[in-house]
């Protein structure tokens, strides 16, 4: 279980983005924490048109209330990086979908990477490094077993199958978060072929951190990777990936995001 960092005060935007030379920065928001009706008018005020665009079109409460926490969390923890302002930062997106920082005025090497599921949503804000995140909550999944030879490395399907019952479903999200944490740092989601990459998740994860390993001829070396993977609120796991430069590599910080003390 990780624990949340104070928030700096002040957060000077200068300092955080010297901070994340040896940081990277994780900011957590809980959207059940919010109602959709002061929601609606932050949206108007925050999102792009193309986001509002995307917010509207969700059916039902809960996910759009999702969508604009997480994107909404996005745009204002950006801004205690940088000197612009929340409404303000533009985005562009890669040939493989994912979302980059298209302001020209932006702090050079800033980048981040969002995940969001029932209950909560993660923005990684880093700066230079590849990093990637996935969050997941714990929730009831019929065929674990069959599932997992779909999406599992060899190695990894004899483990989860040699866990108790009991353990299987918590076994399957961290595998599962690392994979996806993984695929989203390199920038290409779920087009990379999970079974050709592997993780080693020993009996206490949170303590040593998950080692990855890929099969011959898989396009990726496991030097300069590294994991963490963690559960959160008792119901959801996280994980990041990070493929550093530097050694010693990036301390990952977690900070409730203020989004959740009425901002909305
Ligand atoms: C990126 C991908 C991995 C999404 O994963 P996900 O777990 O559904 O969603 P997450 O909340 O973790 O991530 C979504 C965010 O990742 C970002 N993203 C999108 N494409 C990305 C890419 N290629 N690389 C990195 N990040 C990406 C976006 O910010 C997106 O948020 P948005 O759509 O609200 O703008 C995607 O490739 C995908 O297709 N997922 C399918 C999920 C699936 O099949 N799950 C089975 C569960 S057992």
């Amino acid at each position: 279980m990780i624990s949340f960092a104070p928030l700096p005060t002040p957060l000077v935007p200068a300092r955080m983005w010297e901070r994340l030379e040896r940081e990277h920065h994780a900011w957590i928001m809980f959207p059940d924490e919010h109602n959709e009706g002061t929601a609606n008018s932050a949206a108007k005020a925050l999102l792009s048109p193309v986001e509002i665009n995307r917010y509207q079109r969700y059916r039902r409460a809960q996910d759009r209330l999702l969508f604009l926490v997480a994107h909404a969390g996005v745009r204002t923890a950006l801004s205690h990086y940088g000197d612009i302002s929340a409404k303000d930062w533009d985005f562009s997106t890669s040939p493989q979908g994912r979302p980059e920082i298209a302001n020209k005025d932006a702090p050079p090497g800033l980048r981040f990477n969002l995940s969001h599921t029932a209950g909560m949503a993660v923005v990684l804000v880093h700066r230079d490094k590849d990093a990637g995140v996935d969050v997941e909550r714990l929730h009831r999944v019929k065929d674990l077993t069959s599932m997992s030879k779909m999406v599992f490395s060899p190695e990894e399907q004899a483990d989860f199958a040699s866990c108790s019952q009991a353990e299987q479903p918590e076994r399957f999200l961290r595998y599962w978060t690392l994979k996806e944490a993984y695929t989203k740092a390199r920038g290409m989601g779920l087009k990379l072929p999970l079974q050709e990459f592997s993780f080693e998740l020993g009996h206490s994860p949170e303590f040593f951190p998950p080692r990855i390993s890929f099969a011959p001829g898989f396009p990726d070396s496991p030097q300069q990777w590294h994991f963490l993977t963690t559960k959160m609120s008792g119901t959801h796991f996280l994980a990041i990936a990070t493929r550093e430069k530097k050694q010693p590599p990036g301390a990952a910080l977690f900070f409730r995001h203020p989004l959740n003390t009425g901002f909305l």
